[in-house]
């Protein structure tokens, strides 16, 4: 429950607010004017203000200003009237926490006010880890204190409060989905039942439906027992389906079912089995496009885009990528155990300005070797591998070898097949036959070498 003050000139407003917030449990003082609520102020400071923005003496701008002087701490809701949007954006740059336009519902400023509390709730935290020289969140070792990176931490608490709400991560490679994903599940009510993932991407159509979905004694001729599917085992739980975009019709529309009537059958079963699991999906493929190619169901991605999270490319997080690079050194250290002390500010300047394709997977990989390369104290460009061309788009060995691959596609044509066999067959050979290791060198998860491997018949 929240301490709020209502600042409002209309006293039907102000009343209003006053006895429905006063019933929602808050405690709430009002004030008709910006200088009453001031000199209140001086003597206290409540969690939340509502402030009008047309107000008789000072505007509600000018007390936002000074609010925001007497104590960062205060959260400030603006409530705008017809027509003052452009104002209320101004408002918000002054550091408004939120705006809410006339007339509103009760049941809206009750919506507001939670949000804001729990956005404040958030900061407060950040502050304190930041304070004890502690990035790590609470939210399974998701590092960054940008304000790109912030959205998303938030975006996990609420979404962990609806534990039945289906949600979708979107980003680029390496962005971190399946740890958001994690972070979703471990934060929610769900948290001490199973977290069950599955990677759409990495089985057949009929093996992935077993998968899923289970089967029945006999459903298959070498089905000689009853199996209970992942879905099923996510009972109570949450259930990860990664690579969403890469996931055959046929079974998306028994995805579609569970989502909407929360019953499935096994494979070979008649009976509907219920089950109360959350789904979050992952992608890094753009499903509009995928839907209009009608490659993805249009009803599914509906329902799967409840709520959204975008994770931002690594590129767009600032400050994050040196807090993370320094992050790795620390865990490779430990991994390792080398005492590597820091990185050179030189070689800082690089990592910031390098457009990371690979996102934070590349940056650890990068980081990983360096921390066994390097000779001196500090990681250097010596160990860091980063090659400066042009277009400064250049890291790691690997790209260089992607770059030599395109030269070598001339008219005569290549095998796309061979190459990517070749590369597997390299990267395990590198890392002495570890699947995980060489899946590793080559930016993909396990399951996809292992894969990929089985199609080509590479031996493990
Ligand atoms: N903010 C972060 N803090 C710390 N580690 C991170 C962060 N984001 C990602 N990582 C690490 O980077 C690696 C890649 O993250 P993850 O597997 O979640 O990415 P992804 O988006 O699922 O990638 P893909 O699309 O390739 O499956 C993991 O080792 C993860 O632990
Ligand atoms: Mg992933």
């Amino acid at each position: 429950m929240a301490s709020i003050y209502v600042v409002d000139d209309d006293t039907v407003i102000r009343s209003n607010l006053h006895d429905y917030l006063e019933l929602e449990g808050h405690e709430v003082e009002t004030f008709s004017s910006g200088e009453d609520a001031l000199s209140r102020l001086d003597k206290d400071t409540p969690d939340v203000m509502l402030i009008d923005l047309k107000l008789p003496g000072i505007d509600g701008l000018e007390l936002l200003e000074k609010v925001k002087v007497t104590s960062q701490l205060v959260e400030v809701i603006i409530i705008t009237g017809h027509g003052d949007i452009s104002t209320a954006v101004q408002a918000m740059k002054l550091g408004a926490r939120d705006y809410i336009k006339k007339p509103f519902d009760m049941d809206e400023i009750s919506l507001i006010v939670h949000k804001t509390q729990s956005a404040r709730k958030i900061d407060e935290h950040l502050a304190y880890l930041h304070k004890e020289e502690q990035v790590r969140m609470g939210f399974g070792e998701i590092i960054g204190t940008s304000d790109a990176i912030k959205t998303v931490f938030r975006f996990v608490q609420q979404v962990a409060e609806s534990p039945k709400t289906t949600v979708l991560i979107r980003g680029e490679t390496g962005t971190g989905k399946e740890l958001v994903a994690r972070a979703i599940h471990n934060t929610s009510e769900r948290a001490n039942k199973p977290f069950i993932e599955v990677n759409c991407s990495a089985f057949q159509e009929t093996l992935l439906e077993a998968e899923l979905f289970g089967h029945e004694a006999g459903a298959y001729t070498d089905a000689k027992q009853r199996k209970k599917g992942l879905v099923e085992l996510s009972h109570e739980g949450s259930f990860f389906l990664d690579e969403i975009g890469d996931m055959s019709l046929g079974l998306q529309s028994k995805v579609l079912k569970v989502i909407e009537e929360q019953v499935f059958r096994r494979v070979g079963g008649t009976k509907l089995i219920s089950i109360d699991t959350r789904i979050i999906s992952a992608t890094s493929r753009n499903l509009e496009q995928l839907t209009s190619k009608d490659k993805f169901r249009q009803d599914l991605y509906y329902r799967l885009n409840v709520a959204m999270i975008e994770l931002p490319p690594l590129r767009d997080r600032g400050g994050d990528i040196t807090l993370l690079a320094e992050h790795f050194v620390r865990v490779y250290n430990a991994e390792f155990k080398r005492n590597i002390r820091g990185i050179l500010p030189e070689v800082k300047q690089k990592l910031i300005s390098f457009k990371w394709p690979g996102n934070v997977r590349e940056l650890k990989n990068v980081i990983e070797r360096a921390v066994l390369f390097e000779e001196g104290e500090y990681i250097s460009f010596d160990s860091i591998r980063i090659i400066d061309n042009a277009h400064g788009a250049q890291s790691s060995d690997f790209l260089s070898e992607k770059d030599r691959l395109i030269e070598n596609l001339t008219e005569e044509g290549i095998s796309l097949d061979e190459v990517e066999r070749s590369l597997i067959e390299k990267a395990l050979d590198l890392a002495n036959g570890n699947q995980t290791k060489a899946a590793k060198l080559l930016s993909i998860s396990r399951e996809k070498i292992k894969y990929r491997m089985k199609k080509f018949g590479i031996q493990s």
